[in-house]
């Protein structure tokens, strides 16, 4: 089967390497399945620059998501089978003709779910509901402040946070997501760019706080953020997108100084809280509660509630475009990349 390797970090264009490898086999509680696409994450972004921690070492095949049909069966797999149509988390090794899931995280779709909405509920969407439903525990009338709520996770974010109808603050770079953010709903809508979102917020909330604040940025968002909450608040940190500007270890160092310093009786006696969240980590512990996320996700889109938004369609060849469509920071929703 044919795989896409990671064999270079760096640029999107020397990065990726079409290579013919043996089928992987899955374990008696896999499945294997046959890739129809496969969805690209942020986290690839930063494993291409070399930056993702977690990742393999090179040559290696990314991919945290994949849509298409099961093959092969593991022995102890009793809830699926051979043809289904399903989308799939997987840990690596997504950017291949054929994939390994775990049993617990591979989930049947119908067979006229677009691929690129099928792959966005499976990471972005089960993780922004594990954040707003599990962790922040979003209230009607909470006021939420997003970042990059034009992104994957955002627009996921943003859908959940109406639809438990609380009040969303969302920020993004550019004019052009601006109007993106409106179209789904954000009430009120920051570019960054423009003006410092702490000073934006505050004009409009004045001396109250923010209720939740969900933050994949890291560094010294974190740090304005938690000045931006009120009695009762807390801030979900889930990534550290700024860190992918830096390969030494002094811009590392500097942007985890920057989050800021706190201590566990800052919090009891501003009544505030900081929580993180490692979706991987989670899946290792609990594939239990991920699983449930994604089955949820899939119920409330089935339902209409949540509309995923696929932002780019690319062709195998057309890997490296996808890759740098995403770095630049231009993508809005979902980008997937078919064989
Ligand atoms: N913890 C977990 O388990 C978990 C799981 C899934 C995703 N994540 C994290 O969630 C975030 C969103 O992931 P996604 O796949 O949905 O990506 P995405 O949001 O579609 O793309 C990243 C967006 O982040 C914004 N951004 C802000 N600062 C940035 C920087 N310094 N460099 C690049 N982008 C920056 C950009 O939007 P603007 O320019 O409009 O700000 C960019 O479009 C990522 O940080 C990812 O690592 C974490």
């Amino acid at each position: 089967m044919r795989a896409a390797h990671l064999v270079k970090y760096g640029p999107s264009a020397t990065a990726f390497e079409i290579r013919d490898i043996e089928k992987p086999k899955p374990a008696p509680d896999q499945v294997l399945i046959q890739v129809e696409a496969f969805g690209l994450n942020f986290a690839d972004v930063m494993a291409r620059l070399g930056l993702y921690k977690g990742a393999p070492p090179i040559p290696t095949v990314l991919g945290y998501d994949v849509v298409g049909r099961i093959a092969v069966c593991g022995e102890n797999v009793e809830h699926l089978q051979e043809g289904d149509r399903v989308t799939a988390l997987t840990r690596f090794g997504g950017y291949a003709e054929y994939a390994v899931a775990e049993k617990e995280v591979v989930y049947k779709i119908p067979e006229n779910l677009p691929p690129g909405v099928a792959v966005a509920l499976a990471t972005q969407y089960s993780t922004a509901y594990f954040l707003s439903h599990h962790m922040a525990n979003l209230q009607e009338n909470d006021k939420v402040l997003i970042h990059a709520a034009a992104g994957g996770v955002g627009t996921a974010l943003t859908q959940m946070a109406l639809h438990k109808k609380c009040i969303v603050f969302g920020t993004c770079s550019s004019p052009e997501k601006i109007a993106y953010l409106r179209t789904n709903g954000v009430q009120y809508p920051l570019n960054y760019k423009q003006n410092d979102f702490g000073e934006a917020v505050r004009k409009i909330i004045g001396k109250s706080g923010l209720d939740v604040i969900f933050d994949p940025m890291g560094g010294k968002s974190v740090k304005k953020g938690y000045r931006l909450l009120g009695a009762g608040g807390r801030i979900v940190s889930y990534g550290v997108s700024s860190m992918n500007k830096t390969n030494s270890i002094f811009g590392k160092l500097r942007v985890l100084a920057q989050f800021g310093v706190y201590h566990p009786v800052q919090f009891l006696s501003q009544s505030k809280g900081m929580i993180g969240v490692n979706m991987l980590k989670l899946a290792e512990e609990h594939p239990e509660k991920v699983a449930g996320a994604m089955k949820s996700v899939i119920h409330l889109t089935e339902q209409g509630i949540l509309e995923p938004h696929v932002g780019g369609e690319y062709p195998i060849t057309e890997l490296a475009q996808a890759h740098s469509f995403l770095e630049s920071r231009k993508s809005m929703g979902k980008i997937v990349v078919g064989w």
